[in-house]
């Protein structure tokens, strides 16, 4: 596994992948059934988790990982330093387009973003490999 500024292990993933599991039993999908979790872990390794929350004008459906970092934004949370999406698909769920931006927004462009499902499989990326030349907060100032 690659190594990045954020650190984490293999065994450091397993709370998210805890936390984003249990999230995904409250994902509010009945449209599409395809049921989300996310979990994101920060410095002061404090994880906060979201699911994906549909609704009957489809477009407002909004993603288990950005609602986990909105969580994470009114906890007052530090840097966020990984987040993981759980399915339970076989093929694993990258993150949405849409979240990647958000993603770019409050993770580093070398931290790390992991999918997994249940059958243990586990895919790594980078923010920046997610989201090449992102648009990012400091291109504002
Ligand atoms: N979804 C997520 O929550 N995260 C992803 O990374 C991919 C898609 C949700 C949105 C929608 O509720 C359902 O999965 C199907 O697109």
């Amino acid at each position: 596994m690659k190594l990045d500024n954020s650190n984490m292990k293999l065994t450091d993933w397993q709370p998210l992948i805890t936390q984003a599991k249990k999230s995904a039993l409250n994902a509010y999908a009945p449209y599409s059934k395809f049921h989300v979790g996310a979990a994101a872990i920060n410095t002061d390794n404090q994880i906060f988790s979201g699911c994906n929350v549909e609704n009957a004008s489809y477009g407002l459906t909004v993603c288990a990982e950005r609602n986990c970092l909105s969580f994470a934004v009114n906890q007052q949370s530090s840097q966020i330093k990984a987040l993981l999406v759980y399915t339970q698909q076989e093929k694993l769920t990258p993150p949405c387009g849409a979240c990647r931006q958000v993603i770019a927004e409050f993770l580093s462009q070398d931290a790390l973003v992991a999918s997994a499902n249940h059958l243990d499989h586990m895919k790594v990326w980078t923010v920046a490999e997610l989201l090449p030349d992102a648009f990012t907060p400091q291109l504002l100032s």
